[in-house]
């Protein structure tokens, strides 16, 4: 058949089109949608920081610019997550040649992909210089856990001023005091408490409230004279004047702002008085990273994640590996064939991470034999289609039970209209930290101390049983599950970022978003609301969110599943960078589209 030649352009831009389903305006099939923009995009969970990520990409920022103004906001609207005195880890993309050799930034840990640069930032916080491996063990060997988490000593030196200083610095477009400005206008002008925090503040209330600091900054004055602070109602204003002075020292100075100076003698001298052990000299030894990030390709889209000290990027690479050429699509999304494989391999990837992984700056880890095909062949060899594999059999001994989870930490993705693609994951570890607030400062401390292991062999909150590569040592930084990705498109263009809160349970929520979007036809938004499970050798159980049938469930349970209901799991605001035909059928960025979890009430999309 000869077609007839003006038809011929159209055609080739269907064919071309054929591959680029993403648009979700064609998948009327999908039960959920993504905000989509014809500019750039931020979801973050909460609504005031992607509006002031937005605003910072409407003043012609980039992506970092966006995600870096969105943070500080996060400091100051999210307290249970959003901070100063935590830290986190950033994956960024930009396109075009980096920006960051002209001002001084050192470029060695650059990837050049696609057309542009890659780079993750490492802000995780260290461990204090005084700090021992029997830090949190009581006289009888079992850990102390009110010290692990609820005291001072569970404090890391903060990351996350540092991180947000060099990522901008080095990547973004706009002045560092223009990024901050809408952070510092929330804290001194306020802001509308909204219902999710309002109840937050009344569920933290006796951790908040035992701290006189927290209890003033995060509770109205007391309805009677010498009655307990009130938490504040829906609607209410929220101001945080300590906390804008606190930013605004950092507009000025960068990172000396907060680790010398005002800030920082107001953090060494709580430490001192109530029996922390950061001082002056671990704030001014503190340096955030510029980091290779780690890549790893899946049915030929490349993902770029976080290296070590997060053991999320390993894992979602790992798993990634092992489940590769396993015929998930055929056994569909949520069946129980494809979830046993799924928890099975999930928790031979925890095995492997907590034998092995730790802070590579001061533990040698065997990060390419972990990586390669040779070892996910083998790990999948060990999966038994038909019967789970109790931990004790995996592990070789049984460990004490813990909790497993996590509901704290927050993750924002952002997509500028240049097709820049940011995943940032920040945390305080427990939601509001160790509940201990620096007075005059205005922010809450992490309680990050507890991601190490304090005895190994025994669990942690989330119930890992980690190994001696992550003990407590002098300036090193604890392992972390957050996992900020990327991933590119198999024909190499710029596609998702993507991350989550959720303690253990975030390197298993970025793969099933992953296998969702890239296995399983998902659109990005029911990728995200798909319901989840989670398994992570100890405790030995499968945990799922509501949204399986009991038929499946059964089906998992005959495999000698002990299955948990859970807590929803996570929450990973993601972005998709959308693409079309150009006019002569070349793809063309065409937007972007953003997803807010909507695990967490407050979560929002802002777009340009
Ligand atoms: N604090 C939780 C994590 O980093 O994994």
């Amino acid at each position: 058949m000869r077609l007839p030649l003006p038809l011929l352009p159209a055609l080739l831009a269907a064919l071309l089109a054929a591959p680029l389903r993403a648009s979700p305006l064609q998948e009327r099939d999908q039960r959920f949608h993504g905000v989509v923009s014809a500019g750039g995009v931020v979801a973050s969970q909460d609504r005031l920081a992607s509006e002031v990520g937005v605003a910072m990409l409407r003043r012609g920022g980039n992506a970092v610019d966006a995600a870096v103004a969105a943070s500080f906001a996060l400091a100051v609207t999210l307290p249970q997550a959003g901070n100063l005195g935590g830290g986190g880890f950033l994956v960024l993309w930009l396109p075009g040649p980096s920006p960051a050799a002209d001002r001084g930034c050192p470029t060695g840990a650059e990837l050049t992909i696609a057309g542009g640069t890659a780079v993750a930032v490492n802000f995780r916080e260290t461990a204090p210089l005084a700090a021992t491996a029997d830090l949190f063990l009581a006289a009888d060997g079992t850990v102390d856990r009110r010290r692990a988490t609820r005291s001072l000593l569970a404090t890391g030196v903060p990351g996350t001023p540092a991180g947000l200083v060099l990522a901008q610095r080095c990547y973004g477009r706009l002045s560092l005091a223009a990024v901050l400005q809408p952070a510092i206008d929330l804290a001194a002008e306020g802001f509308a408490v909204g219902e999710p925090l309002a109840d937050s503040l009344r569920r933290a209330a006796p951790l908040l409230q035992a701290d006189p600091t927290a209890s003033a900054l995060f509770y109205g004055p007391p309805l009677e004279p010498g009655g307990p602070s009130r938490p504040y109602d829906a609607g209410e204003w929220l101001r945080q004047p300590d906390l804008a002075a606190t930013l605004r020292r950092i507009a000025a100075e960068g990172e000396a702002g907060f680790y010398a100076g005002p800030t920082a003698e107001r953090l060494v001298a709580l430490m001192a008085e109530r029996g922390g052990l950061i001082t002056a000299a671990d704030l001014q030894a503190y340096r955030a990273q510029l980091v290779r990030p780690l890549a790893g390709s899946f049915q030929g889209h490349t993902l770029l994640t976080m290296p070590p000290p997060s053991a999320g990027g390993v894992g979602l690479l790992q798993l990634l590996g092992i489940l590769e050429p396993l015929p998930l699509a055929e056994q569909g999304a949520g069946s129980a064939a494809a979830l046993h494989r799924l928890v099975e391999a999930m928790n031979l990837v925890y095995r492997d991470r907590n034998r092995w992984l730790g802070d590579p700056d001061q533990v040698a880890m065997p990060l390419e034999r972990l990586l390669s095909r040779a070892h996910a062949a083998k790990l999948r060899g060990q999966i038994d289609p038909l019967r789970h594999r109790p931990a004790a059999e995996l592990d070789g001994q049984p460990a004490a039970a813990g909790g497993g989870g996590g509901d704290n930490t927050t993750h924002l993705s952002v997509a500028d209209r240049r097709g820049g693609l940011v995943a940032t994951t920040t945390t305080l570890n427990f939601a509001y930290g160790n509940g201990i607030a620096v007075p005059g400062a205005g922010f809450l401390l992490n309680n990050e101390m507890d991601d190490f292991a304090a005895a190994p062999g025994r669990p942690n909150v989330f119930g890992l049983v980690q190994g001696q590569a992550n003990a407590i040592a002098p300036g090193r930084r604890p392992l972390s599950s957050m996992t900020p990705t990327l991933v590119f498109r198999p024909d190499g263009r710029p596609w998702l970022a993507t991350g989550s809160p959720g303690g253990s349970r975030i390197p298993t929520t970025v793969l099933q978003v992953l296998l969702n979007r890239m296995v399983h036809g998902h659109n990005l938004a029911t990728a995200v609301a798909s319901p989840r499970v989670h398994s992570q050798l100890w405790p030995d159980r499968l945990s799922h969110e509501q949204g399986f049938s009991p038929d499946t469930l059964a089906l998992l349970a005959a495999r000698g599943h002990a299955l948990q209901p859970s807590t929803a799991m996570g929450s990973a605001n993601s972005v998709e960078l959308l693409w079309s035909p150009g006019p002569a059928g070349a793809p063309r960025l065409a937007g972007s589209l953003g997803v807010a979890d909507t695990r967490r009430p407050e979560g929002a999309v802002a777009v340009e």
